[in-house]
């Protein structure tokens, strides 16, 4: 089957990133989202990001306007009934993931792979939810998308070598590198990197350092391009809490507890970057 149609579900910090990276590979992309708000955020975000594009002399202006023109943003999920591959990037919660993927099972043809961009959730239980588990992967994009060249592929328990190789292709069209990792709680991606943040945010309330100063540590001694509180804030706090308890509860070590003060800034709605507020301000 050919994929020309491709279905970006979920609009946030990801989705839009997904969707743009595939426009500017040729595809007709749809991206959806339950929320407009999320939608016009997303086109905004995309326009800015295809002009830094085009200023820094990296694309033309004319491929420019024709990603935008294969891009269409959707409210409602049933305008994904005709894609041909879908990647899904709604909020890292295994229930609201299984829902949809189920939705999504009944909504598109029955050969169409279903992908998800999570962080840290079982593809084998995201799988478990439709009737093609073998049609079903992780396709863990990283943030930001249009940038980043690695795409962490993830085989879940019924996952076909067929769909993995399909996927794998995609990432080649995309101008990524996919590489494969088996279907463990964090995969390799988060199994190694929400430790060390985890554990600079104990830092950081056990006075150990201030932010500043536990970030220049990371990024003058270890060469890190930036350090774990301004990465934790790029990714967005509520994203790492998720993801530590994923990885808790999954691999069933205290060791993956979320420090206590990472949930109380989520409690109080400091999410980082995407809130203006985290362990930095933004304006
Ligand atoms: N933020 C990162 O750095 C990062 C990196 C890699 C992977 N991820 C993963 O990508 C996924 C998305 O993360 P994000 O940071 O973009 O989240 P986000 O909170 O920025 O965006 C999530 C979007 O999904 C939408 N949404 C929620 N439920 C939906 C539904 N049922 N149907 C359609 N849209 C729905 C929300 O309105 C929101 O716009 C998560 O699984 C996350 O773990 C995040």
């Amino acid at each position: 089957m050919s994929i020309r149609k491709v279905g970006v579900v979920g609009a946030g910090t990801m989705g839009n990133g997904i969707a743009q990276v595939f426009a500017q590979a040729g595809f007709d992309v749809t991206l959806q989202d339950v929320s407009p708000a999320a939608l016009d955020r997303a086109r905004a975000t995309i326009d800015k990001s295809l002009a830094k594009f085009v200023e820094k002399g990296k694309l033309a202006a004319a491929d420019r306007d024709a990603a935008l023109g294969r891009l269409k943003t959707e409210s409602r999920v049933e305008a994904l009934h005709d894609a041909d591959y879908v990647v899904e990037a709604i909020l890292e919660n295994v229930d609201a993931k299984r829902t949809l993927f189920s939705l999504l099972d009944q909504l598109t043809r029955p050969e169409v792979i279903l992908s998800s961009n999570t962080s840290s959730i079982s593809i084998t239980l995201i799988g478990a939810a439709t009737k093609r588990p073998d049609r079903v992967l992780g396709m863990h994009f990283m943030n930001p998308v249009p940038l980043m060249p690695l795409v962490e592929l993830i085989r879940g328990q019924a996952t076909s070598s067929e769909s993995m190789a399909i996927a794998s292709n995609l990432c080649v069209t995309l101008g990524k590198t996919g590489v494969e990792a088996s279907d463990y709680p964090g995969f390799i991606a988060n199994r190694i990197l929400m430790p060390m943040i985890n554990e600079a945010v104990f830092a950081l309330m056990e006075g150990v350092g201030t932010a500043d100063a536990i970030d220049a540590v990371m990024k003058l001694g270890m060469n890190h391009p930036m350090g774990p509180l301004t990465l934790a804030d790029f990714i967005g706090l509520d994203v790492c809490v998720a993801i530590l308890d994923v990885l808790h509860q999954g691999l069933g070590d205290p060791k993956y507890r979320a420090c206590p003060l990472l949930r109380r800034m989520v409690a109080a709605g400091r999410l980082g970057r995407k809130t203006g507020h985290g362990f930095y301000s933004y304006a």
